[in-house]
């Protein structure tokens, strides 16, 4: 049913880079806080109705309400669900109805010597930061192509090529998003739905503020503190700052516009020049 024919022919209304996403609804999974929060924000600023989620109702709540002190007419659906479940998954499918944007952001991360990661702890990173995304694809995908638009985004990291030593489990389900990735926009070919990776890099959340002032001077002000460590533990950084989470939510807000409409299958860099190599 590829009826791409009819869907070049838009390409004359396309219009200039003005993004606007009214009248489309977005799902950002694990977005009550950091890089989720403000892709759900951005998604919003740009028109989307966007369905804000993490596993408590009350957290959720307050995610959602921050966001809507920020943008007055924005539409926001707190769903709470833990979406490393089965269960979770069919409850937010009956409380978010269909999507035209899913963001598979929700991700765990710790660091563990990588011989003492046991198979439990393997499993669940894999549930949690593979499976979800898997699952919620599955579910929402064919509804995107039936529709012939539709935008799916897997938050990848760097840690996805360049594998960390101090969390293994986590680089690699990393690498595994991106095949997913890959398999999934095949899946979608012709139809008008397209389906990337976004590689984050080092990021301004309140996770990893606490990790930079575990690793320097810890009185230092934020700035000074910021600058040493991308200095002594990420200097491959090109911009030599962290990345505002403010920064992803943009690239999240191009690939779900109408003007992305040739990007697929692939792997989005949004990490500062992190990674040394000119291909993700
Ligand atoms: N931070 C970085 O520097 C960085 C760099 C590259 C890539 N990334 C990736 O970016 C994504 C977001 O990272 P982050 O640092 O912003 O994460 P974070 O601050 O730890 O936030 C994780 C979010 O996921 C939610 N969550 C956790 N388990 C859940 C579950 N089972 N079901 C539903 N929601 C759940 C949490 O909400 P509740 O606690 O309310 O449930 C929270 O909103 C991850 O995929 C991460 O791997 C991060």
């Amino acid at each position: 049913m590829w009826n791409g024919f009819a869907r070049l022919g838009s390409w004359g209304t396309m219009g200039t880079m003005r993004i606007d996403l009214t009248g489309r609804r977005a799902l950002v999974s694990g977005s009550t806080q950091g890089i989720g929060q403000a892709i759900a924000t951005e998604l919003a600023r740009a028109g989307a109705s966007v369905v804000v989620n993490g596993r408590d109702q009350a957290k959720t709540d307050k995610a959602a309400e921050a966001i809507q002190q920020e943008l007055p007419s924005a539409e926001l659906i707190p769903v709470a669900a833990d979406l490393a479940t089965v269960e979770g998954a069919d409850a937010l499918r009956q409380q978010a109805g269909e999507l035209d944007i899913l963001v598979n952001n929700l991700g765990i991360f710790g660091a563990k010597p990588v011989l003492e990661i046991d198979d439990d702890e393997w499993r669940r990173y894999f549930e949690v930061n593979v499976l979800s995304a898997v699952r919620l694809t599955r579910m929402y995908l064919p509804g995107m192509m039936e529709r012939g638009f539709g935008r799916v985004m897997n938050i990848a990291s760097d840690s996805a090529v360049v594998t960390p030593l101090e969390m293994v489990h986590y680089g690699v389900t990393k690498t595994a998003l991106l095949a997913v990735t890959r398999g999934f926009a095949k899946a979608a070919a012709g139809t008008g739905v397209t389906v990337n990776s976004v590689m984050a890099g080092p990021t301004h959340t309140p996770g990893v503020e606490e990790f930079v002032n575990e690793l320097v001077d810890d009185d230092l002000p934020w700035d000074q503190a910021q600058h040493q460590f991308m200095k002594e533990h990420r200097p491959y950084s090109l911009i030599q700052r962290l990345i505002e989470p403010r920064e992803i939510g943009n690239l999240v807000v191009y690939l779900s516009s109408e003007q992305a409409s040739a990007t697929t299958g692939g792997a989005v860099r949004v990490d500062g020049g992190y990674i040394d190599s000119i291909l993700p």
